[in-house]
């Protein structure tokens, strides 16, 4: 299949012809990969069976991975889910349009395909401008997955769509970096007290700051998936993860730094890759050193799923890592981290 590439830009209006195409593929049962404010998503129509299977095919997703409803506007909602609790009314005034998806319990229009077989639905609207006209003018809940190749990172450019996608959908719209760079927080409100399945950029403070308590899914606490199976079906999956094996390091810097730097030198400089930051990036003389992004400048979330690829297209065979637990929003970081590194961490004195 050939796929085709436009840009857009919010300085441009995003293009209004481009976008009339994008949404009239989507209508149509094809794929476009389009930004959104978190990571870029694989679009189709939401309620078309077959646009489901070839969103799981094109990404080689196992299809009991549930995928997320995108929609553009809160009227929307009605008419893909049985009801609506007064703790996700809640919720959306406070965080949508935003990073924020919540689980309800679906209605017979949305097929099974796109839910993975379940009775419920994530439903999100996104924050970014051009991801919601598209989604309005293409007038269906747009099924979005991440627009990876199923196991690699999520993409934060649309290189990285390219990288996984490319001949596999219709079209691929770039529109830059995302802003924020990891997936949605995802809240199950089927239950009494909501249970935040995925943590994200709408962290479980400001969560419970809305609607009182708030439970964390315990499969994430747990290493071992097999033992406790997360409610959201995906994040058993080994997910974000760069193809070397990686060890994340806590504790003192100092410590961190030392540790890195003495077992990296038992390694060929070409063949062991670091993580680090800005901060710490220039005491580390031996290996491929990569930088997710600045600790005092926030922007570690942004460039984490980047800095995964690069390992990758490096070809280094270990990865050792910073930690970034003291950093902002670092429940979502360190969940993906700690994924991306299948539960390694050693702890070093000053932890
Ligand atoms: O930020 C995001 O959420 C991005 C952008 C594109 O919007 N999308 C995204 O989709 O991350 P995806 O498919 O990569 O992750 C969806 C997650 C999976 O872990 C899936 O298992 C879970 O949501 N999920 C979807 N429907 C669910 C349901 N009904 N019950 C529980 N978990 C569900
Ligand atoms: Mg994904």
């Amino acid at each position: 299949m050939k796929t085709e590439y436009i840009t857009w830009s919010r300085e441009r209006g995003y293009e209004k012809e481009a976008l009339a195409r994008a949404a009239e593929i989507l209508r149509n049962g094809g794929l476009v990969a389009f930004p959104t404010e978190t990571v870029y998503g694989l679009g189709g129509n939401g309620l078309m069976r077959e646009a489901s299977m070839k969103i799981y095919a094109a990404k080689g997703r196992p299809s009991d991975n549930p995928l997320i409803l995108h929609i553009s506007k809160r009227e929307d909602l009605n008419s893909i889910v049985r009801y609506v609790p007064e703790k996700a009314e809640k919720l959306m005034s406070a965080f949508w349009p935003g990073p924020m998806t919540l689980i309800f319990e679906k209605k017979e229009c949305v097929p099974y395909e796109t839910t993975g077989g379940l009775d419920t639905v994530a439903v999100r609207m996104p924050e970014h401008e051009g991801a919601r006209e598209l989604i309005a003018s293409a007038g269906v809940p747009v099924a979005a997955p991440s627009a990876n190749a199923s196991g690699r990172p999520s993409p934060t450019s649309a290189e990285h769509v390219k990288e996984d996608l490319s001949g596999k959908i219709d079209m691929i719209i770039d529109g830059g970096s995302v802003g924020i760079g990891l997936e949605s927080t995802i809240i199950d409100l089927t239950e009494e007290v909501p249970v935040i399945l995925r943590p994200g950029y709408i962290t479980s403070e400001m969560i419970s700051g809305i609607v009182g308590e708030v439970a964390l899914d315990s499969a994430l606490e747990n290493a071992d998936v097999s033992s406790v199976p997360p409610k959201a079906p995906g994040m058993k999956y080994r997910h974000y993860a760069p193809k070397a094996q990686m060890t994340v390091y806590e504790g003192r810097m100092s410590e961190v730094i030392e540790k890195i730097n003495g077992i990296a030198s038992r390694y060929p400089a070409s063949k062991v890759g670091i993580l680090a930051t800005e901060e710490t990036k220039e005491y580390y003389p031996h290996g491929q050193v990569v930088v997710a992004g600045s600790r005092e400048g926030h922007t570690i979330g942004q460039g984490l799923y980047g800095a995964l690829r690069e390992f990758d297209h490096l070809g280094v065979e270990v990865i050792f890592s910073e930690c970034f637990s003291g950093e902002e929003k670092s429940e979502a970081l360190m969940n993906r981290l700690l994924k991306a590194a299948g539960h390694r961490i050693e702890y070093l004195p000053g932890k």
